[in-house]
């Protein structure tokens, strides 16, 4: 854009940040996702402007700017500007919360004794199953607030603690409410599949139907979802009921991303990639066949370190899959069995202690790669005019890698959604 051009385009803003040290993730014609060695760059602008129209970005440059005089000038202060994240993974929406069973956990029950025992997810479809949908509403409203402050601007929900046809229409009706009432930009994922309930124990095929014959219909009846998961890993549920249920969804059109091999090879990852999967989470088990499907497909490897830190299980092998020339997202699994915390910084955080990836690979990870997980990159995770004008403020910082490194620190200043500055330290 000649210097001219950007000058008059000025004339119709409403908000140029300006101070900026340096804008990360800077883009004009992104990918759809980074992988490999590329996942080492991230394309920067040093001493930069950025301006804003409505809910997107529409130019940005370096030096000083000259803002027409109706226009709201935020100064950054030297402070770095990045995509706001994109947590492709949570399940923010439940009743009541685990920490009881945490204390079984240190006196040495493992993660499946304590689902065996009726804990775990049946614990909390247990909570859930007493709480109406107002409640429900209201009690993850705070949640989404708190991931909002600390720079996430898009995020998937799952249901999943539901585990009956109403139950389960209940949780998506509340992430329904949630991406229409709050800035947040929300994708829903029907999990009805995450655990079989007690009365189905010894029968778990008819719960299996009653995924497929009654609860996919009946979502789509109401149009709640975008995607559907299944947990296909050992003690839940098979590869071939993996296969059944995410060939019902098909019929729907909802895109599956799939929980797999957090607590084995459970062949998730290859029936999660036969049937096109947006993603597959968690993979703590990962070997050289899984790491082959995975190169021969469009599926997002996502990885969700804040799991294995809380579980103490391993860790995904970050560092082989990328080197491999994998592509990868970290997300938060926000939820109250398995990580009960939303904070991407801490994510980015375990992501260079843990799981041994570089900090820029971190970034492409929680930004770019995750809005690929969401199927929503055309708009997101990246800052390039016209996408959305999701973005976080920084303090200022040395360098990025300052940001994972000072973990347990927010280096947070300011959030912006869709062009509406959603929260600030000062204020
Ligand atoms: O992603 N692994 C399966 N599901 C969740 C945990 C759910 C829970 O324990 O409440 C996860 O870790
Ligand atoms: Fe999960």
């Amino acid at each position: 854009m000649s210097r001219e051009a950007t000058f008059s385009y000025l004339r119709s803003m409403k908000l140029v940040l300006k101070n900026i040290a340096q804008l990360l993730m800077v883009e004009d014609e992104p990918d759809a996702r980074v992988a490999g060695s590329d996942m080492q760059r991230v394309n920067s602008m040093d001493n930069a402007w950025l301006a804003i129209e409505d809910d997107k970005v529409v130019c940005f440059g370096k030096g000083e700017v000259i803002p027409y005089r109706d226009d709201e000038v935020l100064d950054c202060k030297g402070g770095m500007v990045m995509p706001t994240f994109c947590d492709s993974h949570t399940h923010l929406v439940y009743a009541g919360s685990r920490e009881k069973e945490y204390e079984d956990k240190i006196r040495g029950l493992s993660y499946e004794e304590i689902a065996k025992r009726g804990g775990g997810i049946l614990n909390s479809a247990a909570l859930l199953s007493k709480t109406t949908e107002k409640q429900l509403f209201e009690h993850s409203l705070p949640r989404v607030y708190e991931i909002i402050r600390t720079g996430t601007g898009a995020v998937e929900i799952k249901s999943g603690y539901g585990l009956s046809t109403r139950d389960e229409l209940k949780m998506l009706r509340v992430i329904k409410r949630l991406n229409e009432e709050t800035p947040l930009t929300i994708k829903a994922t029907f999990l009805g599949a995450h655990a079989f309930p007690k009365e189905f124990r010894s029968n778990p095929d008819g719960y299996v139907r009653l995924v497929i014959e009654e609860m996919i219909p009946a979502v789509a009846e109401e149009d709640l979802a975008d995607c559907i998961d299944v947990f296909c890993d050992r003690g839940f549920f098979t590869v071939d009921q993996t296969d059944r249920i995410l060939e019902a969804g098909a019929k729907y059109g909802l895109l599956p991303k799939i929980h797999a091999n957090e607590l084995d090879y459970s062949g998730g990852i290859q029936v999660g990639v036969r049937h096109g999967a947006l993603s597959v989470d968690h993979l703590e088990f990962v070997g050289e066949d899984e790491l082959n499907v995975l190169k021969n497909s469009n599926t997002m490897p996502t990885i969700l370190p804040g799991a294995s830190l809380f579980l103490g299980l391993s860790y995904a092998p970050a560092r082989t899959m990328i080197d491999a020339g994998l592509p990868v997202a970290l997300a938060s699994d926000f939820n109250p069995g398995s990580s009960p915390s939303g904070n991407m910084e801490l994510i980015m955080s375990l992501g260079i202690m843990q799981l041994r990836m570089l900090p820029f690979e971190v970034l492409n990870a929680v930004t770019l790669n995750g809005a690929c997980a969401m199927g929503i990159e055309k708009s997101h995770g990246t800052i390039t005019p016209g996408k959305a004008a999701s973005l976080i403020i920084t303090r200022p910082m040395p360098s990025f890698g300052f940001m994972p490194y000072a973990y347990g620190t927010s280096q947070i200043d300011t959030v912006i959604l869709d062009g509406k500055i959603q929260w600030t330290k000062d204020a």
